[in-house]
């Protein structure tokens, strides 16, 4: 087995420029999850939603979740039959027709329609992008190319406030909506130019074009990968049943369960919630703060990138729980009256102080390790079921928050948050092994050669 761990080779600039097309997919996800909370009142104002048709307004707003989770079931078949390239085209296809369904929608079903179809294309794309970066990158910067797409997710989300906040005097929603129209074609027309994942075509049979990509990406130094590549397709090819075997379940319970565990830390309610939560701790501009927490969002997200591929994803996670915890036991407790009636600016300090951690910590990691752990031949049923974890446990969360903090108080829902982050960090400590660095195929060697899950990051032994 070759190390490239030190590899910085002649693609990484190549790299670098292809992951952030692949991550335009990203910026839609943040921006068509975040536009809805400028957009609403004035949809339900000119579609005739009544005041009290809460029912209405939450299927407009849950669509995209919904949608999202048909997207991640849909992306294993998708990405293995179409392959990573075409999946995210057909991505970037679904991104443009369901945005304009919203945009020219004369009835609220058709925006309803345009939101489970830009949901679908979400989830879709929060599976496929992840696996094609991580695929076409080098091991020394694989982390931090993968992080892109999360540092997307939170500029789309930036994006979007940003543009509720243009929109808001005219009150104009299609025009919100059809701001997402330029990242959707820019993500389609990039990508028809992009290689497709070299691990694919081998995966196909399509050996020499796998190696006119590698050779692309890697410059001449390409054959020991390719030989490896070729060594992870010799094994079974199978499906999601496999998934359940001794050897495969391990990795299904680390990659769903990072999920579930950035879900309950409860993040899209701060995300989804802001102005309420501000506006509760008595903030007179609540949109304002939760410009702010975009904007942190975005930074810290930057800080993430850089660091990923230096500090490890452990001790990234390790940072990211702790953080988290601290941050939401301090909210909580002000939401108690533990600090007396004013609170707006320890409020907005912890809600701050999360997004630091989480979005360093939580943030990427879980889709970075998600596109490491599986072996080639299940890479995609893998990815799909995690991203289940994404999607049902984002929806669990958003759907159960107003009802927690009406039966148990808001300071009560953050420390359960809280609670079950100290979950996370122990799953972490005992579960999640450290891929930084490793090229895939070693992490693969490493599982079929019988290593423990916590150990699949670690060097491979002579021999293997
Ligand atoms: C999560 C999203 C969340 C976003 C916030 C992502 O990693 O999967 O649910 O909205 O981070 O930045």
């Amino acid at each position: 087995m070759h190390d490239q761990a030190g590899q910085s080779g002649p693609g990484v600039g190549y790299i670098f420029s292809i992951s952030m097309v692949a991550a335009i997919a990203g910026l839609l996800f943040g921006f068509d999850t975040g536009i809805i909370a400028g957009a609403l009142t004035f949809i339900s104002k000119s579609m005739g939603i009544a005041e009290t048709d809460t029912m209405t307004k939450e299927a407009v707003v849950a669509a995209v979740t919904l949608g999202a989770l048909f997207g991640a079931m849909a992306s294993s078949k998708c990405s293995d039959y179409f392959g990573r390239k075409k999946s995210i085209i057909i991505t970037s296809l679904l991104f443009t027709i369901g945005t304009l369904c919203i945009a020219m929608a004369f009835h609220v079903y058709m925006v309803i329609t345009g939101r489970l179809i830009m949901g679908f294309a979400v989830g879709l794309s929060a599976m496929v992008a992840p696996m094609y970066i991580s695929e076409v990158s080098p091991p020394n910067v694989r982390g931090a190319v993968v992080f892109l797409f999360q540092l997307a997710i939170t500029i789309g989300i930036m994006l979007a406030y940003i543009i509720d906040y243009a929109f808001e005097d005219t009150g104009d929603w299609r025009m919100m909506f059809g701001v997402g129209l330029i990242p959707s074609v820019l993500l389609g027309l990039g990508m028809i130019r992009l290689p497709e994942s070299p691990r694919w075509l081998v995966l196909k049979g399509k050996v020499q074009q796998a190696e006119a990509v590698l050779k692309k990406l890697r410059g001449d130094d390409f054959q020991t990968e390719l030989e490896e590549i070729r060594v992870s397709v010799s094994h079974p090819q199978g499906g999601l049943r496999d998934l359940f075997t001794p050897k495969l379940f391990p990795l299904v319970v680390i990659t769903f369960g990072l999920f579930v565990f950035q879900q309950v830390s409860g993040v899209n309610t701060i995300f989804y919630y802001g102005p309420e939560l501000f506006k509760e701790a008595g903030f007179s501009a609540p949109i304002l703060a939760s410009v702010v927490c975009g904007g942190t969002n975005v930074l810290a997200s930057v800080v993430g990138v850089w660091v990923v591929d230096r500090l490890g994803r452990r001790k990234l996670l390790f940072m990211g729980f702790i953080g988290v915890i601290v941050c939401l036991t301090v909210l909580g407790a002000a939401y108690k009256g533990f600090f007396g009636p004013n609170i707006h600016w320890l409020s907005l300090a912890a809600v701050l102080g999360f997004i630091v951690f989480f979005a360093i910590g939580l943030g990427g990691a879980p889709y970075i390790i998600m596109s490491e752990l599986f072996p080639l031949t299940h890479r995609s049923a893998g990815m799909a079921t995690a991203s289940c974890a994404n999607w049902g446990f984002n929806m669990l969360v958003s759907a159960t928050f107003l009802s927690l903090v009406q039966g148990l108080g808001m300071g009560t829902t953050f420390w359960l948050y809280a609670a079950c982050s100290v979950g996370g960090l122990i799953f972490t400590i005992f579960l999640v092994p450290e891929t930084k660095g490793r090229p895939l195929e070693e992490i693969e060697a490493n599982l079929y050669a019988g290593k423990k899950s916590r150990h699949l990051g670690d060097p491979v032994e002579d021999g293997l």
